[in-house]
């Protein structure tokens, strides 16, 4: 029987096309969709849009466009940025699906016989950015601090969840749980939030018509979260959701209570089982400044990709921000990178060790190709990038494989020491040829034998780049199996 493993990116607005930004927590989703399907894992990873939003309206009426049609448009421009990203994601929802409407009606009627939905009024501010309500002492000079727009009074009919009938089995299920939400401090927040105490949740829009209909009373409309999270059930039914839940919600720090307070209590309420883990990363700013459509900085991934490919984009993001910190994109430091660890570094270890295996004509035999999962088990240092990827210590693990590793665990550093070459990063391999020089050996047989060596370290690299760099593994694969150099380098050196 495989390991089953479900993981989930957000489902994301439709209002514009993919940024930079969006591009980041699928990339992430994706590295450990990629991680678990090279375990040997049954794997799905699910994407898509959240469409029944207000935004969506706004959106579709700027742009002078049938709703309809303008959700069909949009849907396609983010499920081709996701292919022209390498991105491996299994399924595609989209919540305006009949699929994902069915699911939504019945959370609806199990949470409603559960009694556990009722009418009230609500008066407030609400916020179109955030989708959801905001307190007046939020607001900075009037304004949400996040979009800086004036939020909306509205009085309405609404219905409203008992999120706060929830506080008690909340806090009893973090205990219970305390890897839940990753990275700790995000969940520190999250337990103190709950703590405090919750409020009832306004689940309906009266003066909304986009949406799905609240089953019984079709005058109102689904609030656009409580349906979105439903997302996560829908795609997979709930059968097979009670058999195997998410493993992993990846999100931004900016969705953390939705998906770690709200999402468990509807759940619970439904009689559903709760995901195991809920992994939110930091925002970015690009050159300092935050991601704005109205600065018009969002940097689009596809202009980004063309120019230095799409492991290059990976690479970056993955490497540069440390996992559930706040970091900065520059095309600038992209490009530093790129031509110091991708071009110099990987690119020409791989240029290096081909050619003198082509030239003293040694070649790994078939018995030499070990899978990720058979290294995941017997090697140390593949166990060091794993234990990583397990504990999403991104950065790290890209580290691992690139850097020299001076500043690691004890364990790590005395492994290193003992000089096993079968544990060496890129630039550790790349400076041990250097010292070494292993093609000038001047018996023919040790020199076969060092080369030989080498040509296995690449095999190993190669196979753990899968989840980081997913084409560049295997072109080194293709040539190691052919035993040939690559024609053009495989990280030409960006000017
Ligand atoms: N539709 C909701 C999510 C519903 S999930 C059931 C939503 N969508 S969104 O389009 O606004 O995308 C939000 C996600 O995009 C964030 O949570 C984060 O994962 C990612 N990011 C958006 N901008 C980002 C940055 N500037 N930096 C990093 N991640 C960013 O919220």
């Amino acid at each position: 029987m495989k390991n089953k493993f479900y993981i989930t990116s957000p489902i994301y607005y439709v209002n514009d096309k993919p940024h930079v930004g969006h591009a980041y927590s699928t990339i992430i989703a994706d590295t450990l969709a990629r991680y678990h399907r090279a375990l040997g894992d049954e794997v799905i990873f699910l994407t898509g849009t959240d469409e029944n939003s207000q935004k969506t309206v706004d959106a579709a009426q700027k742009a002078s466009e049938d709703i309809v049609s303008y959700t069909d448009r949009l849907a396609a421009i983010w499920k081709s940025v996701w292919k022209a990203l390498n991105i491996s994601n299994t399924d595609f929802i989209r919540t305006t699906e009949l699929r994902h409407r069915k699911i939504v009606e019945e959370f609806w009627k199990r949470i409603w016989d559960k009694g556990d939905i009722y009418k009230g009024k609500y008066e407030g501010l609400y916020c179109k950015g955030h989708e959801a309500f905001i307190k007046a002492s939020d607001l900075v000079d009037g304004l949400c601090p996040d979009h800086k727009t004036k939020p909306e009074h509205l009085v309405e009919e609404n219905y409203f969840f008992k999120l706060k009938k929830y506080e008690k089995d909340l806090l009893a299920f973090y205990e219970k749980n305390p890897n839940f939400v990753v990275p700790e401090n995000r969940y520190n927040e999250v337990k103190a939030f709950v703590r405090e105490g919750l409020e009832d949740l306004s689940i309906s829009r009266q003066v909304q018509k986009w949406g799905i209909p609240v089953p019984s009373d079709p005058g109102h409309v689904v609030y656009v979260w409580f349906d979105a999270l439903i997302n996560y059930v829908s795609a997979i039914g709930t059968e097979k959701w009670q058999g195997h839940p998410a493993d992993v919600h990846v999100i931004g720090k900016d969705i953390v209570r939705f998906h770690a307070i709200i999402w468990p209590a509807m759940l619970m309420s439904a009689g559903f089982s709760l995901p195991k883990q809920i992994a939110a990363n930091g925002f970015f700013t690009v050159n300092g400044v935050k991601i704005s459509k109205s600065l018009g900085n969002a940097i689009d991934p596809i202009g980004l990709v063309e120019k230095y490919g799409t492991d290059a984009l990976r690479y970056f993001l993955l490497r540069e921000i440390p996992y559930g910190e706040d970091g900065d994109f520059s095309e600038e430091k992209l490009k530093e990178r790129y031509n110091a660890d991708l071009a110099n570094g990987l690119g020409n270890l791989v240029s290096r060790v081909m050619k003198m295996a082509v030239t003293n004509d040694v070649r790994l035999e078939s018995g030499d190709f070990y899978s990720f999962k058979e290294w995941a088990k017997k090697d140390f240092f593949a166990k060091q990038f794993t234990e990583a990827l397990e504990k999403f210590q991104l950065s790290r693990a890209v580290e691992l494989l690139f850097a020299i590793p001076r500043d690691y665990s004890p364990a790590f550093v005395q492994y290193y020491a003992t000089g096993d070459d079968s544990t060496m990063s890129v630039s550790a391999t790349n400076l041990l040829i250097q010292e070494e020089e292993p093609f000038k050996e001047k018996d023919p047989e040790k020199r076969k034998e060092k080369i030989r060596n080498e040509l296995l370290k690449l095999q190993k690299l190669a196979i753990l780049l899968e989840p980081i760099l997913p084409n560049t593994s295997l072109k080194i694969t293709t040539l190691l199996r052919n035993n040939s150099e690559p024609k053009t380098p495989i990280f030409p050196r960006i000017s």
